[in-house]
Order: C-alpha cells, then structure tokens, then sequence
C-alpha cells in the first residue's frame, strides 16, 4: 500500500508535533511526505497535473494539519481548490479517486474531554472534519477513522514523542477500514470453521 501524507503546516520549524510526524513520516517506508506549504510558497499556488499524478500514484491519502479555528490552515484548502478538479474528482469522468481511502491526521491544542457536548469546543471531531468526511464521499474514497492528538497545549515532550509511533501504526494500518478486517476474518473462517470460535 502506497500512502501520500499532505503536511498542511504554516510553519513546521514552530512546530512541536506535526513537525516530528512529518521527520518520522519521511523515514517511513511506503509513505510519501508532502510539505504543502514548502511546495504552494508564499501565495499558495500548485501545480495541478502534478498533484493529480501524485494523488493516483497512492493508494491511500492522509491531509495532515494542526487544527486551526476548527479547521485546516490555508494552505489545505488553497491545494484542495487546485487540486480536487471537475472532471478528476467529481463531475463528469471525475472518478479518478474513487476506491481509494483517506483520513485526517490533526492535532489540537485543547484536550479531548473538551470536544463534547457540554465541553467547551461543544462538538467532537467527527463533527468537525465532517466536511473532509464528505469530500471523501463525493470524491469515492473510503473515509478512514482520524488520528487525533489532543491537548497539545498541555502535552509533555515525552507523550510527543511516542505519539510518532502511535500516529505511524495508525497512518500505515492496512485494515483500518472495518470492512477490510471483516472480510479477512471472514476468509480465515471460511478455511478454518473452528476459528469462528475464537473470532467472536
Ligand atoms: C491560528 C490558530 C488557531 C487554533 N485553533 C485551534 C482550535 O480551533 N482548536 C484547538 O484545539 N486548538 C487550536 N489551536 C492550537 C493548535 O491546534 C495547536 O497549537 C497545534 O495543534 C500545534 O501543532 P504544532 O505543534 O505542529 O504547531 C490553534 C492554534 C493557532 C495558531
């Protein structure tokens, strides 16, 4: 499985976290780290073509971002405005992407108890990125369950760290879409019926 991760960081050298997943990304093998900001420059501008033959070259495609005013930078946006075509991603023949997975990769500076009903962000992630989750859906790629860090305004160096290798198992989970896993489990049965035992 080929993975492209789309960094959407205004400035990685300020970064505490999506800078060293971006380091531990680049290292991965298998996984493609594109620095959007390095790449768009100062007025955000991509190469179409260029983008699109990465996006085909991949088989699953992660938007990696801090989560800003409960969204993306910019420069996420700008890549996907330029990118994300008529007659590539929707529209007539813009089937391009379809079949392939995605998932969003963020980190927050407020804590996870606070992204509730009740708590003070109101809402949970899920409800946040619901217009990443639909451009999943309209584009025809399986929308994958999020990597969240959460509460990095509070989060010591070491918990930074370990989350390099928490955040890689995930990106690089190739049964991270339930249907995939539950067709393998499905297989195993079929060859070995007393495994069904052991399954459920
Ligand atoms: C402009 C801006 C907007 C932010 N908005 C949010 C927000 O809506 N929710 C939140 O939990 N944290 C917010 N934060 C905190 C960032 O999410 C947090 O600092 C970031 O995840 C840190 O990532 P980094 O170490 O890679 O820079 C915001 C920070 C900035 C600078």
């Amino acid at each position: 499985m080929k993975i492209l991760v789309l960094t959407a960081h205004p400035d990685l050298s300020s970064s505490r976290i999506n800078r060293a997943w971006y380091q531990a990304l680049m290292q991965s093998p298998g996984v493609t780290a594109r620095n959007l900001t390095a790449v768009g420059g100062p007025m955000m501008t991509f190469d179409r073509r260029d983008e699109q033959a990465l996006l085909l070259a991949h088989d699953r495609i992660v938007f990696q971002f801090p989560f800003y005013w409960y969204s993306s930078p910019p420069v996420l946006k700008a890549w996907m405005d330029a990118v994300l075509s008529y007659g590539f991603a929707y529209g007539p023949g813009g089937d391009k992407l379809k079949g392939r997975e995605f998932l969003c990769l963020v980190s927050t500076g407020g804590p996870e108890s606070s992204y509730h009903a009740g708590g003070y962000n109101s809402f949970s992630m899920d409800e946040f990125l619901k217009p990443f989750q639909q451009t999943a859906n309209l584009t025809g790629m399986t929308y994958l369950r999020p990597f969240v860090f959460h509460g990095l305004a509070q989060a010591d160096p070491a918990v930074i760290s370990a989350s390099r290798s928490e955040m890689l198992a995930h990106i690089t989970d190739a049964e991270l879409d339930p249907k995939v896993r539950l067709s393998r489990l499905l297989r195993e049965i079929e060859a070995d019926p007393q495994k069904a035992a052991a399954v459920s």
